[in-house]
């Protein structure tokens, strides 16, 4: 595997277009600070606004404690950048497990985001179809439509799961690939709960999609999901911005299984 520098900020090795491959886990959560701010300052220079659906899950919690630090805090008008979720556990938002009360500790009590552009998915409520309704009008609210109805989020960043789910879309789920709702509450059968979960033609209304992959125990899926043809295909796969790009920011353990493009098969 191509050599990827010796620093968290030595620049990430694009080996496959749109998937970008750094040391290690630490220098992909810095290339991804460097993406959002990028992409901060672009999309507040053209529409004053920066609209973000942040992940869950380990992989962006260091990208969350990165922004939040001195060095990338700076960078980005946070009065301009308003924060939702690409999905949520059914918990109290200061559950151990709640994605938002992730965030919170990493980053919403760091960086001077007015609280007011922080909108959680209420997906502790007892009716969580109903909390669902709601956040689709909170939705309405702040984002554009495009041209299917759908709303568009600048950007949203994404994980994958061993099983190649992504958000709370996972392989065998109900959720009709064509749906209409924006907001879905599947029922995961293999965790036994329900969980509150951005669509996919949501997903790929957006304008970019950024996905973080770390570890060699994502080595595999990541490798079926970049160039397997699995039937039917992963929910990560199914993730294609219809008017955007896809992004992938990976490390070299997760990227091990991977053939660079150009390279002898
Ligand atoms: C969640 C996430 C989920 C996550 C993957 C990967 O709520 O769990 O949104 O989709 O991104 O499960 O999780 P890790 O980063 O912990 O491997």
């Amino acid at each position: 595997m191509a050599d990827t520098g010796s620093t968290p900020n030595a620049l990430p090795r694009e080996i496959l277009p749109g998937v970008r491959v750094c040391r290690d886990a630490d220098a992909v959560a810095h290339a991804a600070a460097r993406q959002f701010v990028e992409w901060a300052w672009q999309f507040i220079a053209r529409d004053g606004k920066f609209t973000v659906a942040l992940s869950g899950g380990h992989t962006p919690r260091e990208l969350y404690r990165l922004l939040a630090t001195p060095e990338y805090r700076a960078q980005v008008d946070w009065a301009r950048v308003q924060l939702f979720w690409g999905d949520e556990r059914p918990v109290p938002p200061d559950s151990p497990d709640s994605n938002y009360g992730m965030v919170r500790r990493e980053l919403l009590l760091k960086a001077p985001i007015p609280p007011q552009n922080v909108h959680r998915m209420e997906a502790e409520r007892s009716s969580i179809g109903r909390a669902a309704h709601d956040y689709e009008e909170v939705l309405r609210e702040f984002l554009a439509l495009d041209e299917r109805g759908f709303p568009r989020f600048h950007l949203i960043l994404l994980g994958m799961g061993l099983d190649g789910h992504t958000a709370s879309i996972f392989p065998g789920s109900r959720i009709p690939r064509q749906t209409s709702r924006w907001v879905s509450t599947p029922i995961v059968a293999k965790l036994g709960t329900r969980r509150m979960t951005l669509t996919l033609p949501v997903l790929d209304a957006a304008m970019r999609v950024l996905f973080l992959v770390v570890g060699p125990d994502k080595a595999d899926i990541l490798q079926r999901v970049l160039e397997g043809n699995a039937d039917p295909p992963y929910p990560s796969q199914l993730v294609r911005p219809r008017d955007g790009t896809r992004h992938f920011i990976i490390d070299e353990a997760a990227a091990s299984k991977l053939i660079p493009t150009g390279t002898m098969r």
